[in-house]
Formats: C-alpha cells, structure tokens, sequence
C-alpha cells in the first residue's frame, strides 16, 4: 500500500500530492449523508448544497472502521480523517478572519461556528460561465488581484491559487475561494514540488502573485504553463504570447517576482482595462442575516430527522482522542504531518 520512498517523501512534503495519488485514502470509504447533494469535491472536503443560496463545506469524513479492522485500517482512517480535521480548522480560522474583514471579491461566510463546516453564500463556478471574451477575464484577473491584495495586508497567503479556487456571483464578478492551504507568511510552501507557487520554502505575496501569473496564462493560453526547474533552482518558464504584450509583462514579471507588491501587479493589470465594464455590481438577494437562519432551521431539520448534520462526524475531542493515540499533534495543516511511516507493531500488507 505504501509508495515508494522518494514518492512517500513527496506525498508528505506536499497536501496537493498527497492528495492526488489517493494515498491512504483509497483504502476508506467515504460516509454517504442521506438527502446531501455533493456540489463539489475538493483536496480537503466535500461542499453539499443546503439551498439554492447556501453550501456547506464539509471535510472528508469516512466510515467508522468496523469493530474487527485492521490495524492497519485503523491507521489509515485515523491519520486521513485528523489530517482533513485540521485543513478544515485551519480554513475556519481564516474565514472567520475575513468575515470580520470582508471583500467584495471574497466569498462571503455564512456561518463558521458550526461543528460539522462552514456555511459559504453559494456561487457559480468558472465553468458556468464559459465561453468569456478576454475582456471580461481581464477584469476577473482585476478583481482577484483586489481580493489577494486584501488578503495580504492581512498578512494571510492563500496558497492555492488557480482557476477551481475562483467562483463567480451571478452579476458574473469574480471571487477569491478556498483558503484550505491558506496560511500567514513564512509558513511551508504547500506544493513546491508542483511549482504551483514557485520556488520558495515559504509562502508570501510573492508566491501567491507567480500562481495568479500561471492561472493567467492558463485561461489565455487554454493549457497549463510547463515550469520547470534546474539544480540550481533556476526556473524556465514558457513564452508568453497572449496577443497582449501588457498582458504578457503582466504574467512574466509576476513569475520572476518583479512587482513589488500585490498593489503594483493590480495597477499594471489595470493599464488593460480597455473596453466598458457592462457588469451590474453584485446585489445580494438575500441577506447574510437571512441566510443564517435558514441555516439554523436546516440544521434542525436534519438533527430531526436523522438525529445528526453529518453522519460519522468526530467531535473534537474524538479527533484529540485519535491523534494522541498515534502520538501525533496535529497542527496546521501545512506543516502537519502523519508519522512517515506507519508504526512497527502495524503489519503493512494487512
Ligand atoms: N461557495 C461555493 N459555491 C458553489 N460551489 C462551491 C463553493 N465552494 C466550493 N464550491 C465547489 O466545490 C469545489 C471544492 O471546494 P473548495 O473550497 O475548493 O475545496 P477544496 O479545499 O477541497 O478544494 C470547488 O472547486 C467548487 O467547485
Ligand atoms: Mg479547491
């Protein structure tokens, strides 16, 4: 079951990785919740629909392992269900942080102090919205670089930039989403390995502006950009041909890290601001207020009828519980760790 050592190394150096090879994870079955529709499925959790206006962000919650499983089952489900436990703590705790601070170009928190998730007002996703001319995607890269702006002043990275992070309200504006790998400055690249936010150990505005420089080019070029990396850690990067050559500056100097600040990428991209913003500006049709207490009655209403929100939710001392078991402290996320390898009296190939 376990990878090779080098790909073991990677999978634990890195969540995105970690998450792609399926590890652990494939040997668990993941809790099905009655009358729940799935409208996302992300690295760290499921997002279910709660109505037309609200989702929930749930982590990944899996089948209790049966009285008789293995060792190495129990392993297996202790270390995935603590490790998407804390992603969705970490994300919580950043939410909660932009609730007070809000941004119009940041997905809008409902509710963050319930135990099973987060309550987020419901948005479209960029596929919804295609096909979009140029112009329009100029004024979502403005827009997203408005809310990474914010964000850092705040001292908070987000990490994870690229297009299935970015949601769109239904006046089509663009907004910043999924701050799972988000994490202040200084902390571990979360997928350094990928390149995804450069070469850095460390994340920072810098990181996030060379991850906004790849989604750019990924919408205006329809493929992602091929990065790669010498041993001196010298980065190639493709040409840049968008038929824009303020675009193309745009792009390049945020992957060599030559704007100063997030501020001075939003003011270059704002030279390309040609054309009429034809948009309406976003009107909520609904209140947070609103929302909130349709929350708290179909909360109730589930607690009714199935006498939970979730099934196979831990509590969190359940989780405590878990963790101390295996000796692990789970911390954030992004420098967390399961043990690398599994403890000696577990027998791997069980
Ligand atoms: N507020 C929302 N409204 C509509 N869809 C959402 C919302 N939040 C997330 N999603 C959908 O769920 C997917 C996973 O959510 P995300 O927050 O990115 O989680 P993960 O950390 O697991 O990647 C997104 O790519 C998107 O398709
Ligand atoms: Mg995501």
């Amino acid at each position: 079951m376990f990878h090779s050592e080098a790909e073991q190394n990677s999978l634990e150096s890195t969540r995105h990785s970690r998450f792609i090879s399926g590890y652990a994870d494939t040997t668990l079955t993941i809790q099905y919740q009655n009358d729940l529709e799935i409208i996302g499925v992300g690295a760290a959790g499921q997002v279910y629909a709660v109505n037309e206006h609200t989702v929930l962000k749930a982590c990944r919650i899996y089948e209790p392992p049966s009285p008789n499983a293995t060792a190495r089952v129990l392993w297996d489900y202790s270390s995935e269900t603590v490790f998407h436990y804390v992603i969705l703590k970490d994300e919580r705790e950043v939410l909660q942080l932009l609730a007070d601070h809000p941004h119009p170009n940041i997905i809008e928190v409902i509710d963050v102090d319930q135990p099973e998730g987060i309550y987020l007002r419901k948005y479209q996703q960029f596929s919804d919205l295609m096909p979009a001319p140029q112009m329009e995607r100029i004024l979502w890269y403005q827009e997203i670089l408005r809310a990474l702006s914010h964000l850092h002043e705040l001292g908070i990275t987000h990490s994870d930039i690229r297009i299935d992070n970015i949601l769109f309200n239904f006046e089509r504006h663009a907004l910043l989403s999924d701050f799972g790998a988000s994490c202040p400055f200084g902390y571990p690249n979360p997928s350094l390995l990928l390149l995804m936010n450069g070469v850095s150990d460390v994340v920072s505005d810098v990181t996030d502006r060379f991850a906004m420089a790849s989604m750019i080019y990924e919408l205006e070029t329809g493929g992602r950009p091929d990065i790669s990396i010498n041993s001196s850690k010298e980065l190639y990067f493709p040409t840049v041909q968008t038929g824009d050559v303020v675009l193309d500056a745009l792009i390049q100097n945020a992957w060599q890290g030559s704007f100063d600040s997030t501020l001075a990428m939003l003011r270059h991209a704002e030279k390309l601001g040609y054309g009429r913003d034809i948009r309406q500006p976003t009107m909520h049709s609904v209140s947070k207020t609103e929302l909130r207490e349709q929350v708290l009655l179909w909360r109730t209403g589930r607690i009714n009828k199935y006498g939970c929100v979730l099934f196979s939710l831990l509590t969190e001392s359940q989780i405590q519980a878990l963790a101390e078991r295996y000796g692990w402290q789970p911390r954030r996320a992004t420098i967390w760790k399961p043990a690398p390898t599994a403890p000696p009296h577990i027998d791997k190939d069980q």
